[in-house]
């Protein structure tokens, strides 16, 4: 498969926020689709915040299993699992295009995962070979909404899109997984949105805290100044935007997801 980059990495900015995420907030869509005892895999887990949530709604008589390609994030999965107590739940080094070869699964899960990938249709059709339903969900950057918008939060959201493509992957993929799944061969694609939010002081600081240290530290910086999207000054602008951003009492923000739910 073309080779695409992880834009994000695994600096302790990223996997520390991807580690907030839940079932609640990230897969809510999937919840009246679980039944206890089902067997899922979560391909691209991370740091496995949402695997083990879908390992406790499946119960102990189901099992979850999140693979990723990372092995470093696999390791940090693996003792989330075992301080959460949660025996349901396996990690393993994996890849999204041929993913536990020979096993089969009621669900393929993937938040924010076809994204990253130079071949989405390729990954979809393989998670439909081994499974009786996709569920997937993607941001949408472009549509993602900042208030107060100043230049440098204008210029994150570009970069978000343009750094993603640069890297062979996709900023915008939350609206094109109708298209996709369709193309994959999926006979029953369901689809809808779900948004965050981030407004509270705490959201804010929860949002805006990360990039102030993404901006600077993480593969964002990497990339964007290897592909020449920015430099250090700009990426200094963008880390203080997201520090006044978070200290403003009017900051508000909205993310777009898109999702979807396939068959046969
Ligand atoms: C944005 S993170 C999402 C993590 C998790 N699903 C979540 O929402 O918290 C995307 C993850 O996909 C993994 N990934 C990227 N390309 C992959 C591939 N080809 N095979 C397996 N995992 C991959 C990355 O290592 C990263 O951990």
């Amino acid at each position: 498969m073309p080779e695409a980059e992880y834009s994000h990495g695994h600096h302790p900015s990223v996997v520390g926020a991807h580690a907030a995420r839940t079932v609640a907030n990230s897969a809510a869509y999937l919840v009246p689709q679980l039944v206890p005892g089902m067997r899922i895999l979560d391909v691209g887990c991370g740091p496995g915040s949402i695997t083990i949530d879908l390992a406790r709604m499946v119960g102990s008589g189901g099992l979850v299993v999140g693979i990723d390609a990372s092995a470093e994030v696999i390791e940090t999965a693996r003792a989330a699992a075992a301080a959460a107590g949660v025996a349901n739940v396996e990690f393993r080094v994996g890849d999204a295009y041929d993913p536990t070869p020979g096993e089969r699964w009621d669900v393929v899960h993937a938040h924010q995962v076809l994204q990253h990938l130079g071949e989405p249709v390729a990954a979809l059709r393989a998670w439909r070979a081994v499974s009786e339903l996709v569920a997937a969900r993607e941001v949408v950057y472009s549509a993602t909404t900042i208030e107060p918008l100043t230049p440098p939060l204008a210029r994150w959201r570009e970069l978000m899109g343009q750094l993603q493509c640069a890297n062979g992957g996709d900023g915008d993929a939350g609206a094109k997984l109708k298209r996709w799944a369709r193309e994959a061969g999926c006979a029953s694609i369901e689809t809808g949105v779900e948004t965050w939010c981030f407004e509270s002081p705490e959201g804010r600081g929860f949002w805006g805290g990360q990039w102030v240290q993404r901006a600077l530290h993480s593969a964002f910086a990497e990339g964007t100044e290897r592909h020449g999207l920015a430099d250090a000054r700009q990426r200094q602008e963008i880390s203080d935007a997201w520090a006044a951003w978070s200290r403003d009492e009017d900051g508000w923000m909205a993310m777009l997801h898109g999702w979807v739910l396939a068959r046969g």
